[in-house]
């Protein structure tokens, strides 16, 4: 790569020298999202590292973001043939393999229809405006008896561990049509072991670029195949029961879609491309898996938020009980009434930036951008966080502050801003779930806000740093909720 022969009229990218056989792995660092944030000020939003032998380019800064993946978007939309994604999914993940690019857009395409049919489906009663309305108020209901339950009996909790089995059964709901309890051990082994999971999917993990790690004894690496074999192990077991009891006339969930989808297929002489029933039935997984643990992570670190700045909870629930009271439960048609909601989730995706980069990208073709040469099949980093601490976006970005979100008289939220927050990726391979996370979090928080009140355990100072991977967390802590009584009213 770095003695690729430049096309004419081209520049060749500019980046730090990289040592000979590791590259440029000591700068990276344990947190590649300050070490390329910082190199990213000296070498400008375009630059190459280079990870073992492999180049890989490190793009930053909102209006190159832009050009590549929105108006250059055919150029950037592949996949990194990486060491780590041919082990997620069996190698068949719509999200991290390397799909053609015909083939990712038609099971992208499967994928975005069937979240879409089954979380606008009709409620199954009146009350609720939708599906996915449905299951999350009902998790909600599960979420703060089981929290109630859990103060009274150890006096603290672990708010992941709980947020994240609620939100697992919104989306076990759509997907299979099913919801665990809490205490269900066999949910609570795969869902808790999301942590290991980011650490090595995680952008420039050195193993998926210096083969010779391959073959050393790696403990996370070893955990993570564990991982992806339980994850299959447990959908596989649904996807079968449900191959045995699917009912053409009756489809229940999404599963039952896409086996649909390939019986449909299978009559359909004129389908062009060409796709087996596993790589259909198979998003499923990547839907079960990218449901859960983004859309947990954001209620985490929003909860985080809440407990270290109590002025901004009591705005919260202040806002919650003149806009919707407390007699009843939150729904989606409140959100445009509740700005300082909209502003504080905002702030928390923008703050936490917990997914630093996006998946890693992959050039289709050779291309360039901004004059400077990209060969095709090079690996490239998007540097979300980059975009979300800029100070030339963001006033004191590293203060956590909602109202930069909202209008002079706080009544409206300030849309051309909050479009600035990066972390959902954007073009192409934008996330495909957008919308039934942001409706999520949003719900789940106002029913959260709405009964409960967070606080942290005197003595135990919260620890707030971010453990690096593909989607970082808090550490695991334990903290209090008392109920919010009526009687405040
Ligand atoms: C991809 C963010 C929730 C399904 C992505 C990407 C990001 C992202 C950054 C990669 C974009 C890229 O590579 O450029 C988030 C965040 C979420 C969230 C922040 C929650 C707050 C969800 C949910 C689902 C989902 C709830 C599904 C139910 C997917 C899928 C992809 C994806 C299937 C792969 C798309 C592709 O490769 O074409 N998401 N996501 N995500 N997301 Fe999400």
């Amino acid at each position: 790569f770095f003695h690729t022969e430049i096309p004419k009229g081209l520049r060749r990218l500019p980046g730090p020298k990289p040592l000979p056989l590791i590259g440029n792995v000591l700068e990276l660092g344990s947190r590649p999202y300050l070490s390329l944030t910082a190199m990213s000020k000296r070498y400008g939003h375009i630059f190459q590292i280079q990870i073992g032998m492999r180049p890989v380019v490190v793009l930053s800064g909102n209006d190159t973001l832009r050009q590549a993946l929105i108006k250059q978007g055919d150029d950037f939309a592949g996949r990194p043939d990486l060491y780590s994604f041919r082990l997620i999914n069996d190698g068949k993940s719509l999200a991290f393999s390397t799909d053609q690019a015909g083939v990712w857009r038609a099971r992208r395409k499967l994928a975005y229809s069937a979240l879409r049919s089954f979380s606008t489906l009709e409620g199954t009663t009146p009350e609720y405006s939708c599906m996915l309305e449905e299951h999350i108020l009902k998790e909600g209901k599960y979420l703060i008896q089981q929290l109630k339950d859990v103060m009274a009996s150890d006096g603290s909790f672990d708010p992941f561990r709980h947020i994240v089995v609620s939100v697992a059964n919104v989306i076990c709901g759509m997907c299979f049509g099913r919801r665990y309890s809490h205490d269900d051990q066999e949910l609570l082994s795969l869902v808790n072991l999301s942590d290991e999971f980011s650490q090595v999917a995680g952008s420039g993990n050195p193993a998926d670029f210096i083969p010779a790690l391959r073959f050393l004894p790696n403990a996370l690496m070893t955990k993570f195949k564990d991982i992806n074999a339980r994850f299959n192990i447990f959908v596989q077991k649904i996807v079968s029961e449900h191959y045995a009891t699917y009912d053409k006339d009756h489809i229940r969930d999404i599963t039952d879609s896409l086996i649909d989808h390939c019986e449909d297929r299978k009559l359909d002489e004129n389908s062009n491309v060409q796709m087996s029933d596993e790589k259909i039935v198979g998003i499923v997984n990547d839907l079960f898996g990218a449901g859960f643990d983004t859309v947990s992570t954001t209620l985490s670190w929003s909860v985080m938020y809440m407990v270290a700045h109590p002025e901004i909870q009591e705005r919260l629930h202040q806002e919650l009980k003149d806009k919707v009271g407390l007699d009843r439960s939150p729904l989606l048609s409140d959100k445009p009434n509740l700005p300082f909601l909209e502003a504080f989730i905002l702030e928390s995706l923008r703050h936490s930036s917990f997914l630093p980069f996006t998946i890693p990208h992959c050039t289709t073709k050779d291309t360039s951008l901004n004059g400077y040469f990209i060969p095709k099949d090079t690996c490239v980093f998007i540097n979300q966080w980059q975009v979300n601490q800029d100070p030339e976006l963001w006033k004191d970005p590293s203060t956590f502050n909602p109202d930069r979100f909202l209008s002079a008289d706080g009544t409206e939220i300030n849309k051309l801003k909050g479009e600035r927050v990066m972390a959902f990726g954007m073009g192409k391979r934008r996330c495909i779930g957008e919308v039934i996370a942001r409706n999520e979090v949003y719900l789940f928080l106002a029913i959260i806000v709405q009964k409960l009140h967070f606080h942290a355990i005197p003595g135990e100072p919260l620890d707030m740093t971010p453990e690096y991977g593909l989607t970082m967390k808090h550490k695991r802590c334990h903290l209090r909720a008392t109920m919010r009584a009526r009687s405040e009213e």
